[in-house]
């Protein structure tokens, strides 16, 4: 039984799971293999050096992990602290908060630094945090860098600045699940000590690959970190690399595959012209909700996202009826308002393997939308607004 919903493709533009380039398709489209033979071995060694440039780091090891993002969070947590050790975690929308949810079950001890839905991390508490804590208490600092509820990007040169400033020797675990292959992100020069990400967002590829890289200190960590660990235990794929085999256990030949690819394409494009193009694309999606006449849920230009906008809706619209609505009349899949905006906003994401007409089909369903649900849109307006905007500018 086929689910799609009538003829023609779906319109994916939740922030993630983003569409799936054909040549990622193809790729995958194989039989299993032995990953125990000679092949697999050799094209691991690839990606996990491959990888490493996506995340712009030399000095930090990869690991490629069966899981998703979430359970790259739980390998970060559990592979680098102890249960009780003192953590800073940012809360500013849906993700931070289910991070803090599993680091609390996980048995730290969090200060949590609350923002609005719709602002960044609040620094000046975090400054003052720092400097409380001459003790060096802290052993982690947590922080989502996009906020995929709200479509808010945190400052990590701003939080590493801070930590060199208070000469604070905490680690930076940074959640890159929707920044890491869309948005700039610099592990190396930002210092940061974990960064993770999961293979359904910017990699445009199937859910089930958790991508990690930790720093050298982050590696130290590991050697004293007493969180229970096994499934996600790195110094099992340490072992594993040095044996040159690589994988503890059973990984996916076709998501490998997959991962080659997407790899490939990105260098093809070259991956500051891919950030470039989430750049180009978040912009036109910005120009068209302006021209709506409509709010980013981001409160601040510095914070807005180039890999997903949230949409404020006026009070007496539902954006869940904008979002089943989408769906159900124009095959459009769009990103629910979650948990404090759940009704307030809709997502575009606009992360992944996508160009602008794609796009544009997205925002012309979005003006079609808004008129069913009695917005007064203008129709053509925000495409207009968009396509004035990409026609003007170079890819
Ligand atoms: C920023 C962020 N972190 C973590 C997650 C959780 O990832 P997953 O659903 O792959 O477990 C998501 C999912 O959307 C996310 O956007």
């Amino acid at each position: 039984m086929d689910y799609a919903y009538g003829p023609g493709r779906n319109h994916l533009f939740v922030p993630g799971p983003a569409n799936i380039p054909e040549q990622v398709i193809r790729a995958m489209n194989r039989n299993n293999e032995d990953h125990r033979s000679p092949a697999i071995p050799t094209m691991t060694k690839t990606l996990l050096d491959d990888v490493k440039k996506i995340f712009k780091t030399t000095s930090g090891t990869p690991f490629i992990i069966p899981t998703t993002g979430t359970g790259a969070w739980e390998s970060a947590l559990t592979n680098t602290l102890s249960p009780g050790d003192r953590i800073v975690s940012f809360l500013i929308g849906q993700f931070s908060l289910l991070w803090i949810d599993q680091q609390r079950r996980l048995n730290f001890n969090i200060d949590v630094i609350q923002s609005d839905w719709g602002q960044a991390a609040n620094l000046e508490v975090f400054a003052s945090t720092l400097a409380a804590d001459t003790g060096h208490n802290i052993k982690a600092i947590c922080i989502v860098h996009n906020e995929t509820t709200t479509g808010v990007v945190n400052n990590l040169a701003a939080v590493r600045k801070l930590l060199d400033q208070y000469q604070h020797p905490a680690l930076l675990l940074v959640d890159g699940v929707s920044s890491i292959g869309a948005l700039d992100f610099r592990m190396d020069e930002w210092g940061v000590d974990v960064a993770l990400t999961s293979s359904q967002k910017a990699l445009s590829m199937p859910t089930g690959m958790g991508i990690l890289c930790a720093s050298p200190k982050a590696l130290e960590a590991l050697k004293t970190a007493k969180s229970v660990r096994f499934f996600f235990d790195w110094k099992d794929y340490l072992k594993f690399y040095e044996l040159g085999t690589f994988w503890p256990y059973t990984p996916s030949i076709q998501l490998l595959y997959g991962l080659r690819a997407t790899l490939d394409l990105i260098f093809e494009e070259g991956l500051d012209n891919v950030i470039a193009r989430h750049s180009r694309l978040a912009k036109a999606t910005r120009l068209a909700v302006a021209a709506w006449g409509l709010k980013n849920c981001a409160q601040k230009e510095e914070w807005y996202s180039d890999a997903v906008t949230a949409v404020l809706v006026p009070p007496h619209i539902d954006s869940l009826e904008i979002v089943r609505r989408a769906w159900k009349k124009y095959n459009l899949s769009l990103g629910l308002g979650l948990n404090k905006v759940a009704g307030k906003v809709f997502r575009i994401g606009h992360l992944g393997n996508i160009n602008e007409l794609q796009l544009l089909g997205c925002l012309a369903g979005v003006e079609m939308v808004l008129m069913d649900v009695g917005y007064p849109v203008k129709l053509g307006s925000g495409v207009a607004a968009a396509c004035a905007y990409l026609q003007n500018t170079v890819p």
